[in-house]
């Protein structure tokens, strides 16, 4: 059987864009794959935040995962840090980094511009990424459209890794979504819809309530036409909101466009909200039930349990291949 390895971020309650771009095909991948689900909480840690925001965080992306459908009897669901060997994988593979890619990374620029004091860890981000992939040997890794740089520059490191000192890594394919592997921010839909957008109106929580969902659609940046018609050109943000209703209901583009003609954004929205808050619903009532759990710290003890077998057997090759300690 392959292996799937993903991560998101701790970084806030996960998107609609995170469940489109990312969960939704983790939890249809579980099926035939290996997978191995992760709260990539040191990542989150190369921008600044308050720790106890973000052991809450790591909690809530926990119970997110499985209330979306993540089945921790199929994947393997587990805290980064809690696996040291993704620390360890991350040092080695740095030191293989060159500082010059690591600079060209576009989330890199974006992330430190105009900005005074930049942490090293926000440059050396990517190979932390690339050892969460490499150490599983995961042959596929599903992302929304913004991690492909990431993933390129993993493939990079896995070959040089394998080039210069032993054959070990598996070097990993991406899967991305057909549709929806960029969802927009509904207040600039030329920008990526991001959970730690400071405009909470920009985006919609899995935790949003149905009134917050409702008036964020409803002030959703449209244009002045008044047609409901799929145009990424030139109307970016009606293009966004239909693939976001096209996901979530099921129904094609051009049967929206049909549905929709003539009748201007006013409905539009109203009905997209009622659709969005429906298919959060039962999201959200089984994450509260999860989140005071006994049961999600057991699901959690043994994802790390599971991951640090397997990932700290690659680690010892990997320091083998180096010729690191006495071993
Ligand atoms: P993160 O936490 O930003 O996002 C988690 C996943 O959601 C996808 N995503 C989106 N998809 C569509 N539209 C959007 N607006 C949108 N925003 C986010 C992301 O592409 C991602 O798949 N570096 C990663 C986390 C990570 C990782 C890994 C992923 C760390 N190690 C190893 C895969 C494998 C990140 O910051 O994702």
């Amino acid at each position: 059987m392959k292996t799937i390895f993903s991560g998101v971020q701790p970084s806030g309650t996960m998107t609609i864009g995170n469940y489109i771009g990312a969960l939704q095909q983790f939890v249809e991948l579980q099926h035939d794959y290996n997978c191995y689900f992760c709260i990539v909480d040191q990542h989150a840690i190369t921008v600044p935040q308050d720790p106890a925001t973000l052991k809450q965080n790591i909690r809530s992306l926990a119970a997110l995962y499985i209330a979306v459908g993540i089945d921790p009897n199929k994947a393997t669901l587990f805290i980064q840090s809690e696996v040291p060997a993704h620390a360890q994988a991350a040092w080695m593979l740095q030191c293989i980094s060159y500082i010059g890619e690591l600079e060209r990374m576009t989330q890199f620029k974006d992330k430190s511009a105009g900005k005074e004091a930049v942490s090293a860890g926000l440059l050396t981000y990517p190979p932390l990424m690339a050892g969460d992939i490499l150490l599983y040997n995961a042959d596929l890794v599903p992302v929304g459209e913004d991690q492909k740089q990431h993933l390129e520059l993993t493939r990079d490191l896995a070959e040089r890794f394998n080039k210069k000192y032993a054959e070990i890594f598996t070097i990993p394919d991406i899967h991305l979504p057909k549709v929806g592997a960029r969802i927009m921010s509904l207040q600039d839909p030329t920008k990526k819809m991001s959970k730690s957008d400071v405009n909470k109106k920009g985006f919609i929580s899995l935790l949003d309530e149905p009134k917050q969902i409702e008036k964020k659609i409803k002030s959703a940046v449209t244009d002045s036409e008044g047609i409901v018609k799929y145009d990424k050109e030139n109307k970016p943000g009606v293009s966004n909101l239909l693939a976001i209703y096209s996901i979530f209901s099921g129904k094609s583009i051009e049967e929206l466009e049909k549905e929709y003609e003539g009748k201007g954004y006013g409905a539009f929205k109203g009905d997209l909200a009622q659709v969005v808050v429906e298919k959060l619903k039962p999201i959200q009532d089984r994450y509260y039930e999860l989140i005071d759990s006994p049961e999600l710290d057991e699901i959690l003890d043994r994802g790390a349990q599971k991951a640090t077998e397997v990932a700290s057997e690659t680690v010892r090759k990997m320091e083998k291949a180096m010729g690191l300690g006495r071993r």
